[in-house]
């Protein structure tokens, strides 16, 4: 007892208590409060993406959300500058994984409040998140609103739904080996920006739930720290 108290006391003096990381409310993926009915009025958190029952079973954590199956369901993928990259030919794979439910609000062709089975929201109608013509276009700013999104174009963003393995990483030479290499959130890159089947997602750069670092970026990219964290350039 204590010595619980005095290792208690001596962590909190030492300032090793862990660090508390920041929370989805009141960042811009929190659809749960007063100014935010036009997409969601249960005055919840979480229900926008998951739910404990009748979720999608294509797609973990039980995820609530719609997920693009029309349009875009084929998307103009990344193409690769060299053959071989990405462990496959030169175009990048179709979107899978966690990327698939980003995209399925920031495609602009699913709506916002499209989850539980139906629109959501005060008046029950699709509400958009618009991209101009080409997605992640400075061109195009995003701005939320009733139409969709004409443009699934993946070609000028960074790919992803690849593997990045140690195979891939020695192929490549500019690259940390994955599963040994630190992502600078405590483990490795595999550990920590990596999904179950090894593959750079949004997710590998960005963490949904947490604002803490603009744009939801998981690591700084201050000196684009980030980038580094992968690429030995
Ligand atoms: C805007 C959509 C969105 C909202 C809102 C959201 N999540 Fe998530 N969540 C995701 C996505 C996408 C993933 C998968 C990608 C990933 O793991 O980063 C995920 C993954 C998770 C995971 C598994 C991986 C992990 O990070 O531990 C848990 C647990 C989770 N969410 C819980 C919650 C809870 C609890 C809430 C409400 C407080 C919440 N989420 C709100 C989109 C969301
Ligand atoms: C999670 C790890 C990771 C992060 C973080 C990351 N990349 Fe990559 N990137 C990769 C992998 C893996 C490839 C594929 C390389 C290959 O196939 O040999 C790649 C490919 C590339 C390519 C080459 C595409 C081509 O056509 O050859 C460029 C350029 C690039 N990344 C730039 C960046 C920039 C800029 C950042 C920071 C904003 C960044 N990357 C962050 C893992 C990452
Ligand atoms: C339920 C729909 C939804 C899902 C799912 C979703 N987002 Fe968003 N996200 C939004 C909306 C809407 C905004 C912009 C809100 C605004 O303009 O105020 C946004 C904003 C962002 C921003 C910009 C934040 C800023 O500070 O400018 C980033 C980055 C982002 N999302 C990444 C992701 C990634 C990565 C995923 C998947 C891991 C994801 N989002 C899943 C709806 C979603
Ligand atoms: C290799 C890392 C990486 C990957 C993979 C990645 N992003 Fe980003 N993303 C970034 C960085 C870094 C920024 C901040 C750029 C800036 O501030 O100029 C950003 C910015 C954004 C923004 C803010 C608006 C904008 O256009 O700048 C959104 C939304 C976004 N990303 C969503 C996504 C989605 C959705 C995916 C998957 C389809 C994705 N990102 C994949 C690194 C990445």
């Amino acid at each position: 007892m204590k010595l619980k108290r005095l290792v208690l006391l001596s962590s909190l003096i030492l300032g090793l208590t862990p660090l508390s990381r920041g929370q989805i409310a009141g960042s811009s993926h929190d659809f749960s409060t007063a100014g935010n009915t036009l997409y969601n009025t249960t005055g919840e958190l979480c229900i926008v993406c998951h739910a404990p029952h009748h979720t999608d079973a294509n797609y973990q954590p039980l995820w609530n959300h719609g997920t693009t199956t029309s349009v875009f369901a084929t998307y103009t993928g990344y193409n690769f500058s060299k053959t071989g990259m990405g462990g496959n030919g030169s175009a990048a794979p179709q979107p899978d994984g966690p990327s698939k439910m980003c995209l399925s609000c920031h495609d602009g062709q699913t709506a916002v409040n499209q989850f539980g089975g139906k629109y959501q929201g005060t008046t029950g109608v699709a509400q958009y998140f618009n991209h101009g013509n080409t997605m992640f276009s400075p061109n195009g700013g995003p701005s939320l609103g009733g139409t969709a999104s004409t443009n699934g174009s993946l070609a000028g963003t960074h790919p992803i739904s690849f593997r990045y393995d140690q195979t891939l990483a020695a192929n490549d030479g500019a690259l940390n080996d994955p599963t040994t290499a630190p992502s600078g959130m405590g483990g490795t890159i595999a550990n920590d920006f990596l999904d179950q089947n090894m593959k750079v997602q949004c997710s590998s750069c960005h963490e949904v739930h947490d604002p803490t670092i603009a744009k939801f970026l998981r690591v700084s990219n201050v000196g684009s720290a980030l980038c580094l964290t992968c690429h030995k350039k």
